[in-house]
């Protein structure tokens, strides 16, 4: 895609707090020719089982899920967050179990080798899924987390993605 350039994890410039946890990000993922996209602002980058990796953490009741599940690669789009954060804001409060939210959304998605992402995204990271994790609640050591992000249960998966590549906005 001749908007964007590959780039290798050690060219990448971007804070990852701030991305994440400020700029928010869409988890994407394909199933059955389908793509379905959320919000989320709890991730982050490392290395695991020697290669570059990044990492997200889903809930059971999420739509997504069921995409993270069937698919073999996912990504993480970063569109800008303050010019983006009303699209951000609506793909992390909607549903796509219930309608087509991403054409609703007004973003649109692009393809990398068939691996689904944004093309309003700054960076993207196309990820191959090679793990994924139940955080069961014995191994939430932080009381306080625990009581206050999981009333009702719905705990998260932890997915992990070794990184094919980083696609770099032009
Ligand atoms: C700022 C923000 C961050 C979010 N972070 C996460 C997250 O890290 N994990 C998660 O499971 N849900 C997160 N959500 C909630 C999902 O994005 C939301 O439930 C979404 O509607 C799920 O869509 P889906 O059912 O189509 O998968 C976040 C929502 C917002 C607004």
């Amino acid at each position: 895609m001749a908007e964007f350039k590959t780039i290798s994890p050690e060219e990448a410039d971007f804070n990852v707090f701030e991305s994440i946890g400020k700029n928010w990000m869409l988890i994407t993922a394909e199933k059955d020719g389908k793509a379905n996209t959320m919000t989320a602002s709890w991730g982050g980058f490392g290395v695991l089982w020697s290669t570059d990796v990044a990492c997200c953490f889903v809930r059971e009741s999420r739509f997504t899920k069921e995409f993270m599940d069937s698919s073999g690669r996912f990504s993480l789009s970063f569109p800008n967050g303050e010019k983006y954060r009303k699209q951000l804001a609506y793909l992390g409060r909607v549903s796509g179990r219930y309608c087509d939210k991403i054409a609703a959304s007004g973003l649109t998605l692009a393809y990398d080798d068939g691996v689904p992402f944004f093309a309003e995204s700054d960076f993207a990271v196309i990820c191959e899924k090679t793990g994924r994790f139940f955080l069961e609640p014995e191994g939430i050591l932080d009381k306080k987390a625990l009581a206050g992000h999981y009333p009702e249960g719905d705990f998260h998966y932890l997915y992990i993605g070794k990184i094919i590549k980083i696609l770099k906005k032009q």
